[in-house]
């Protein structure tokens, strides 16, 4: 086989015979070698083991078998600190910002002494400021202000936040988990141009993602892990799609989905009207029963927004939810004030957010599931620990979330399988309409398709779907109509026989009229994950 330039030389970072116990094996026997001035993508099905081989080298979990040498030395971080001294550094899946901090505070927080900001012990936040802005225009976020908090920023802001702090200072090795799955595709360009720039430089890349088109377009070689154990590493262009995924899951998945036979009936849901400032602007549609009804346009165009007016979660100014009491009566208008309300008359918002409003992580599986479905595990008004186990049970034999047990708690589970819970939780609860906003997102692919039959079930039972996604490929695969949302409108809503991607991009424009409108509305990534 012929080298490349950076694979003929000695390994930057080599991992030999890494493995990780926690009750049972999560990663075993891992041998792994990084070279300078390349990206190794590293993928596999949720609960693969990516994350866990990522902390290991980041220097946040101890490895229970193995060693690993970095520029020819043993390394063995204590902690992640440790490692960042040594250059090694991460971009997590879950972001590890302080929400109540600036922008500048977060970046700078572990460089305050080493970056000359500190005068005599204070802060110097002139200084503070100027770097800031530094870091962020090499993200191409030079537009925020670094006295903003982080929490006041969108969860893509965020992400590009905890990027920039990343390329702060020297490093030799960066591993990004899952760097783009909240970003626009305008970011991803740019987190790309940061890529290429830190592989000119001699940096040792690792790219974990789902989506494997960005693993083509960005990295040099790629590594699978399946069940903890990594079956292939390969040069990228030794591989198709195809075969990754193949590999992955270890059986083939066709780009095809048979949602089974579904009687689309009467109007199930109706949205009249519908607004809140120009976030929403007066959005109307109706979804059938037994329909699963897309909703498109690029991030930030009111999708989200649009859900939690539905659900009540935010207060809308004007227009009208009205929903079918019986089958196939005329939609009566609802009360909507709070969530509560929207539960009650049977609609459910399943959040893309699973950290901020889904999940309580401490918690174990089960209670995570009967969160919010007490009605059906409690008896006398009691919880019933026996049918609360029955029920997380049934939900992680559905969903096939990858876990221990009903017992386990959710934080321990990978990124993936947190989300398969949420999305169970209320899978769980008898609710006629069901508002999922991103719920395929940073899922693998065989994972993906689990959720998309899950859909196609609840759309037989009758009731009626809503499916936020960035995904186009996604939403013309499982979707009856898709409606585009632009700049707070619903521009277009087309059927499986008049769409194709061109309208529905076009309609996804078709809102931001002047470019300065454009440059606030950021992009769409349709291009989207597999
Ligand atoms: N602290 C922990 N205690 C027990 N099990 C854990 C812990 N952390 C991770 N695991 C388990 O290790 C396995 C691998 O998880 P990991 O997060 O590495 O997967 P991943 O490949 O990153 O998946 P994803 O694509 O969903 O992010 C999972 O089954 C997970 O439940
Ligand atoms: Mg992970």
């Amino acid at each position: 086989m012929d080298l490349t330039a950076h694979e003929a030389q000695p390994a930057i970072l080599s991992v030999t015979g890494i493995g990780k116990t926690y009750v049972e094996p999560v990663l075993a026997n891992v041998d792994l070698d990084l070279h300078a001035g390349e990206v190794l993508a590293l993928t596999g099905e949720n609960g693969a083991g990516k994350s866990t081989l990522s902390k290991i080298i980041g220097g946040l979990v101890d490895p229970t078998t193995g060693t690993m040498r970095l520029g020819g030395s043993a390394y063995a971080p204590a902690s992640r600190s440790a490692a960042e001294a040594l250059g090694v550094r991460m971009v997590m899946q879950e972001l590890n910002l302080l929400p109540t901090l600036s922008v500048a505070e977060n970046l700078f927080l572990n460089h305050l002494p080493q970056s000359g900001l500190l005068r005599l012990g204070w802060i110097d936040r002139r200084k503070l400021r100027e770097n800031a802005r530094g870091a962020m225009a090499q993200v191409g976020l030079d537009a925020i202000d670094p006295d903003t908090l982080v929490g006041e920023l969108g969860i893509g802001h965020q992400q590009m936040v905890e990027i920039a702090r990343n390329l702060i200072g020297d490093c030799r090795v960066l591993i990004l988990d899952e760097p783009t799955a909240m970003l626009t595709s305008r970011e991803v360009d740019l987190l790309f141009e940061q890529i290429a720039r830190l592989k000119a430089r001699g940096v040792a890349l690792v790219y974990i993602s789902h989506r494997l088109e960005e693993l083509a377009r960005v990295a040099e070689r790629v590594a699978i892990l399946r069940d903890g154990k990594l079956v292939h590493v390969d040069r990228m262009a030794n591989l198709t799609s195809d075969q990754i995924v193949t590999l992955m899951v270890g059986r083939e998945i066709g780009e095809r989905i048979d949602l089974g036979v579904r009687n689309i009936g009467a109007p199930l849901l109706k949205v009249e009207g519908i607004g809140r400032g120009d976030v929403v602007r007066d959005v109307s549609f109706e979804v059938r029963a037994g329909e699963i009804f897309g909703v498109s346009g690029l991030i930030g165009a009111g999708r989200t927004e649009l859900m939690r007016l539905i659900y009540g979660a935010d207060v809308k100014d004007r227009g009208t939810v009205s929903l079918a009491p019986t089958p196939g009566a005329a939609p009566v208008p609802l009360r909507i004030a709070t969530p509560a309300d929207a539960v009650r008359a049977g609609i459910a918002l399943i959040t893309e957010d699973r950290k901020g409003e889904g999940l309580l992580l401490p918690l174990p599986i089960a209670a995570n599931v009967s969160l919010g479905n007490v009605g059906s595990v409690a008896r006398h008004g009691v919880v019933d620990a026996k049918r609360e186990n029955a029920l997380a049970m049934k939900q992680i034999q559905a969903m096939r979330i990858r876990s221990a047990g009903p017992a386990q708690p959710v934080g321990e589970l990978s990124g993936g399988n947190q989300q398969k819970v949420v999305i169970g939780r209320w899978l769980a609860r008898d609710c006629k309409v069901l508002l999922f906003d991103e719920p395929t997102r940073g899922i693998d692919v065989g994972a993906k398709f689990d959720i998309y039959g899950l859909m196609g079930a609840l759309a037989r039972e009758g009731r009626a779907l809503v499916v936020v996604s960035s995904d186009l490929r996604e939403l013309m695969l499982i979707c009856d109509r898709i409606g585009v949302m632009s700049a707070g409108r619903m521009t277009g809503i087309f059927s499986r026989d008049d769409w194709s991607q061109d309208a529905l991009l076009a309609a996804a424009f078709a809102g931001y009229r002047s470019r300065e409108a454009l440059l606030h509305a950021p992009e769409t990534n349709e291009a989207g994950s597999v």
